[in-house]
């Protein structure tokens, strides 16, 4: 369980922020990247490694606190049995390769998804980044992987089911369960590759999350590609449910609670 909860956008009305708090990404078309140079579909994937790089950089430099970024979904298992081992090395080699250097620029890194499907020497090693990292806060990076958003939301309700739970599931007693539980939900979700699906990820913690979609290749991605995206969401206007009128500065924005509603 997390040690701080958020509200839920359901629930009450987030502030408004220039900058998005948090941003989840799909970063999705390596294959295609590949495929385009005649190069084996995993050349993009090890390509994708600099594009994450680049937009851990531009996150800090804007100011958003939460990234996530999905690696791994719990559909991948699908695909050939090459490809995902190929995943898995390159998720051990970029872990190895890059924690030090997250550590040193204060970022807190954690997984969420089911990992008993991983072999233990991964698991070790997430752990132990997500130790030596916990005492940072400039960004907190956050990897899916063997992540399913049905598996979220299952889960946190046998995570709350477990803890003694009697009665009826609200939102308030199911959300600190959820494995994000410790990030306000995202704020600007990008899809990168041309495809407009959510693909089973953060199905839950969507829900009034600006959805952004680019065809631009995940290695093609870049900090101004990233720059777009966010100018994008700063041209939204995110009404919750309420009317244009009611956004406006001399509007009284007191919304009349329904029953059981913040
Ligand atoms: C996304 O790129 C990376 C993962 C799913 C791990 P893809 O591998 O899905 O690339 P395309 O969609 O086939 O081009
Ligand atoms: C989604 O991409 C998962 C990740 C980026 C890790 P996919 O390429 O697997 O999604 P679908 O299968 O095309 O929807
Ligand atoms: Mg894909």
């Amino acid at each position: 369980m997390a040690e701080k909860t958020f509200i839920s956008s359901t629930r009450a009305i987030p502030e408004g922020e220039a900058v998005p708090r948090h941003v989840a990404i799909i970063m999705d078309g390596n294959g295609r990247w590949a495929r385009k140079r005649f190069m084996p579909r995993v050349a993009g994937h090890s390509r994708g490694v600099e594009s994450v790089r680049a937009v851990i950089t531009r996150c800090i430099e804007r100011g958003v606190r939460h990234l996530t970024l999905f690696a791994f979904s719990s559909e991948n298992w699908r695909r050939p049995a090459e490809e995902v081992s190929f995943l898995m090395q390159l998720f051990v080699r970029s872990l190895k390769k890059e924690i030090a250097r997250l550590h040193e620029n204060g970022i807190r890194f954690r997984v969420i998804g089911d990992l008993s499907r991983f072999d233990d020497n991964l698991v070790c090693m997430i752990r132990d980044a997500e130790a030596m990292t916990a005492g940072n806060a400039t960004l907190e990076l956050t990897i899916a992987a063997n992540y399913g958003g049905r598996w979220d939301i299952l889960q946190g309700v046998n995570a709350l089911m477990a803890s003694g739970h009697v009665g009826e599931i609200t939102e308030d007693a199911l959300t600190p369960h959820l494995s994000m539980a410790y990030a306000p939900e995202p704020d600007l979700f990008i899809r990168t590759g041309g495809e407009q699906r959510i693909s089973n990820f953060l199905l839950w913690q969507l829900a009034y999350t600006e959805l952004y979609f680019t065809d631009t290749l995940w290695p093609d991605f870049d900090g101004d590609a990233f720059d777009e995206a966010i100018a994008s969401y700063g041209r939204r206007e995110r009404r919750f449910g309420r009317t244009s009128e009611q956004l406006r500065p001399e509007a009284d924005i007191t919304n009349v609670p329904r029953k059981g509603h913040a």
